[in-house]
């Protein structure tokens, strides 16, 4: 008899082979059809990526055209050369121009549930022209010019959504901050991109309770003393202290409610002419080494491929979608598909202030219901989670409106993608799992939904114009079935331009692994991946030191350095282990200073302090002191082992090279918390 691992992992086997092919009523109507239309547009795209690609761009609006498609010189890129543009125009203002004002652009939902329902808002193309005008011009009031980055640190409002494209429309680089991550993270981030305007809140709703936004930036900038202005949008009406800035234009203040600088904002702010290359914003992610680095990403390329990628993997189609994605703003998921590639489609999108499980565990579900979302995109933590909350949860609404589901963020366990797939789209639903990054701006490998036919598990096939391959450092393609880097061996529009103010770690992190035989680099993405003989791509996980957790990137050094910055820790390593619903926990290894005891107090203690550090996804699921961490003779954390433990796995391999067999026996027999 197979024990429980064994037979789920045979289960998972069988699920992997299984094919499912889009319902043809489905694909009838499909922008892409059939999977040979995918493959005869994906050669011409790869074939002649510059005709491909000129032509997704005439769908989008310019002020003037380019002069030349692409201009690629490794590592760097510009397409659209000489174009001009403004997102915010393309998002918002064409379609008030070509008579859709009055339709809806964003559905928004609050998390707080009054007895009438939650509270709501239907927000027009035509009061986003306002608002975003407004607000742009509140920006330039607080000498915010084209160029200057804006820190946005806000809950899932419709302010959030004003906030980043008015920064888009006045040709401000916006910086969102996740608001779960803590003060110390924003100071780092502000600090790195020189800027001096945040945007917050009193607070936002999260599993009710407040989320202290205004306190943290407060705290943040007891860290750092560039910051000129604050802007505060009341949500909760949660009492905030009130600063000054005495040497400023605003009589001496520093902070500044939303809803007054808005009440004396003018209406008229026309969309700034951007350069196809200039940039539209930076985000913040972990990288193997150091603090978080600021990708860089610009205006025309990024428009073209989220614009397209929206359309065609959601199948989108204006007049007859609502579409959800689940993400927050914070993250480029919410970037690219909540705000950007979604809104040129003029297809309404939904934001959801709070949590899944608020003040229920349908809450998902009847906000699908309730507003007959067709279009519905979220993590596989976030379906592992509604697996182990239960079928009944589900099954107490309409989901019948749903015509299309997504997965992003890390790889999807067979098991949850067969539940989603019967569950949520009541096997009738096409499952789009999309794998792409920070770096990459837009979808790269991902199923057409009414096209490509999916195995469980995997992310199927390149998006047009995407030459990925799974290679070795030296670029040769590996044969199919054994695992290689994944490598991207052409430019894409919506690629990193860099990363803010490092050229050379740019270089380094994307550019460097991997060299083909003419010296030629290819796009390193940090994932490995094998091909199976249909060509579909499954993607193993992570070959450097980022860990994935519940879809969130997470550097080990950063936890590591977070961990050893307090007093009672020398030493610190840190690494992922398997974990039910987040996919991947975070275990750290630390050894204590002298006059410091193990105890359940201090892992509290250095828990709560990663959480300050960071933030909270941050804070380590499993806690072990060690007497020393184990190193190799040239003093390399031994990472394979310390995973091997964390992981309970017996066998914990050679460990020969260990500097001190003593140091294993003792993190053996420490306790886990
Ligand atoms: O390891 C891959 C995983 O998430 C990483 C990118 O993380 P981030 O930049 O935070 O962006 C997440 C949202 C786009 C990748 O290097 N990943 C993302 N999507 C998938 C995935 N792994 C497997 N399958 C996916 N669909």
């Amino acid at each position: 008899m197979p024990d429980r691992a064994e037979s789920s992992a045979i289960e998972s086997g069988l699920h992997e082979r299984r094919l499912f092919s889009p319902a043809p009523e489905f694909a009838e109507r499909a922008h892409v059809r059939t999977l040979d239309e995918y493959r005869a547009l994906h050669k011409r795209s790869i074939e002649d990526p510059e005709g491909f690609w000129a032509e997704a761009a005439g769908h989008l609006e310019w002020f003037s055209p380019w002069k030349k498609v692409l201009e690629w010189k490794a590592p760097d890129a510009k397409w659209f050369v000489g174009a001009t543009t403004n997102l915010c125009h393309n998002c918002v203002d064409r379609h008030v121009k070509d008579g859709h004002g009055d339709e809806t652009a964003v559905i928004w939902e609050g998390e707080p549930m009054q007895p009438a329902g939650p509270e709501t808002a239907h927000i027009t193309y035509a009061d986003l022209q306002r608002e975003t005008a407004k607000f742009g011009n509140v920006l330039k009031s607080l000498g915010v010019r084209k160029g200057d980055v804006v820190t946005i640190y806000m809950p899932m409002i419709p302010e959030l959504a004003v906030a980043v494209l008015a920064c888009a429309r006045i040709g401000a680089v916006h910086s969102v901050i996740f608001g779960g991550f803590s003060a110390s993270a924003i100071a780092d981030r502000v600090h790195d991109a020189k800027s001096r305007v945040i945007v917050t809140a009193d607070g936002g709703w999260r599993r009710g309770k407040i989320v202290p936004l205004k306190d943290n930036v407060d705290a943040a900038c007891t860290q750092i003393d560039t910051i000129d202005h604050v802007v505060v949008v009341q949500r909760t009406g949660e009492q905030t202290v009130w600063h000054a800035k005495p040497s400023d234009s605003h009589g001496g203040k520093r902070d500044h409610w939303w809803h007054d600088l808005m009440a004396a904002a003018d209406e008229n702010c026309p969309c700034e002419h951007m350069d196809s290359e200039d940039p539209l914003f930076v985000l913040y992610t972990s990288g193997t080494t150091g603090k978080p680095k600021g990708i860089l990403h610009t205006t025309g390329g990024y428009m073209v491929q989220t614009a397209l990628t929206a359309k065609v993997v959601f199948d989108l189609k204006p007049g007859e979608d609502v579409y959800w994605c689940t993400a927050d703003l914070g993250w480029v998921t919410g970037h690219s598909y909540i705000v950007y590639g979604v809104m040129p489609n003029r297809v309404p999108t939904l934001m959801y202030e709070g949590a899944p499980d608020y003040p229920d565990k349908d809450r998902f579900w009847s906000i699908v219901a309730r507003h007959k979302v067709s279009k519905f995109y979220t993590a596989p933590t976030a379906i592992r989670a509604f697996m182990k909350w239960g079928e009944e949860h589900p099954k107490k609404h309409d989901l019948s409106s749903l015509r299309v589901l997504g997965t992003v963020g890390e790889p999807i366990n067979p098991e949850a993608w067969m539940w989603y797939h019967r569950v949520i789209g009541a096997e009738r639903c096409p499952i789009v799992d999309t794998w792409w990054q920070t770096e990459t701006g837009g979808h790269m490998i991902t199923p057409l939904p009414g096209a490509t036919p999916t195995k469980p598990g995997s992310c199927t096939l390149p998006f047009f114009g995407v030459d990925a391959a799974i290679v070795n450092d030296q670029g040769e393609e590996q044969p199919l079935n054994s695992g290689g880097l994944l490598a991207i061996r052409r430019p894409w529009p919506s690629m990193l331009r860099g990363i803010l103010g490092d050229r050379q770690r740019f270089i380094d992190t994307y550019w460097s692994r991997i060299r083909n035989d003419k010296g030629e680099p290819y796009y390193f993405a940090g994932d490995g991946a094998r091909r199976d003989e249909d060509g579909y791509f499954w993607i193993m996980g992570r070959v450097d030191d980022v860990i994935n957790v519940s879809g969130h990137r997470l550097g080990t050094m950063e936890v590591e350095s977070a961990l050893v910055s307090h007093e009672a820790v020398v030493e610190a390593a840190v690494v992922g282990m398997p974990h039910e619903i987040k996919g991947t926990g975070i275990a750290a290894f630390v050894t204590l200073a002298p006059g410091f005891e193990a105890s359940e107090a201090l892992r509290t203690a250095l828990r709560a302090h990663v959480g300050e550090e960071i933030g909270a996804i941050a804070k380590p699921d499993q806690i072990r002191f060690a007497e020393a961490v184990p190193k190799t003779r040239s003093g390399k954390i031994m990472r394979r082992l310390l995973r091997d433990i964390a992981a309970g796995r017996a066998d914990t391999g050679d460990t020969t090279t260990l500097e001190d067999f003593s140091v294993l026996a003792k993190l053996r027999e420490s306790e886990e918390s």
